[in-house]
């Protein structure tokens, strides 16, 4: 992978953590056990090859409609790695980051979120974005909502807004948008995730189930990603 092109913002919808349980007869949240084990170790691979901006689907605001038992098993998941991500991120120098709507979460959770935020504020390596209770529909009607009532308040003229003025107004405000979209478990959709942030992104799709997605998937997409640089120059 010499002169390789890594791309500045990686976005990885991190999907077949059910299949791969299934698959070997254990309960859905030992998918996720697994799966998070692999969030780990990807901040860490993708902080090493130099990307800049690493950001993953972590808990969908659809994702509250699953069993009560899943749900409380990823909220715990949350809190364990609340913590072992502090540790790992000031290890790598890596600024965490968190969007979509916190609030429904438990006052713990919000405050672990909080912690988490303002402990790696400082670090100057990559950034690492978890989307949690995350929507983009969402998101937009958020954002929305904030541009009407400054509109309201006269510190938004309706003729002044631009492009650049609805990012602004998104969870994503600051970060640049997605060169690389990676979806795991061989579904092509984009579940609601960064509609808006991904219309010019590349899409790379892996059948690898996300318990499976090691670093040499990684560079396997950012080899894709690279022949496609060089197909269409980059083109918009
Ligand atoms: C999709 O697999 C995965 C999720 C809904 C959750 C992803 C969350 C993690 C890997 C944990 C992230 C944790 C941190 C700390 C950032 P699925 O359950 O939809 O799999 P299936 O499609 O095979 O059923």
């Amino acid at each position: 992978m010499e002169d390789r092109i890594i791309p500045a913002h990686v976005a990885i919808i991190m999907d077949g953590n059910g299949r791969w349980a299934k698959k070997r007869g254990l309960p859905r949240k030992m998918g996720h056990v697994e799966g998070c084990k692999v969030v780990e170790q990807t901040v860490e691979d993708a902080a090493r090859l130099g990307i800049r901006y690493l950001t993953v689907y972590a808990f969908s605001t659809e994702n509250w409609k699953r069993s009560g038992d899943e749900v409380d098993a990823l909220m715990q998941l949350f809190r364990y790695y609340a913590k072992r991500l502090l540790k790992i991120a000031n290890e790598n120098n890596v600024r965490v980051k968190m969007i979509g709507e916190r609030s429904r979460f438990a006052p713990d959770i919000i405050d672990k979120i909080h912690a988490l935020e303002k402990t790696t504020e400082k670090n100057t390596g990559m950034t690492f974005v978890i989307a949690v209770n995350y929507g983009s529909r969402d998101e937009i009607c958020r954002g929305v909502r904030r541009m009407l009532a400054d509109s309201r308040d006269g510190i938004l003229e309706p003729e002044c807004v631009t492009q650049e003025t609805i990012s602004s107004y998104l969870d994503t405000a600051g970060l640049p948008d997605p060169d690389l979209l990676i979806r795991t478990s061989g579904e092509e959709r984009l579940s609601n995730f960064l509609l808006w942030q991904l219309a010019y992104s590349e899409l790379y799709f892996s059948d690898v189930l996300w318990p499976d997605f090691k670093k040499e998937e990684l560079v396997k997409a950012i080899e894709v990603y690279n022949k496609r640089e060089r197909r269409f120059g980059n083109a918009k």
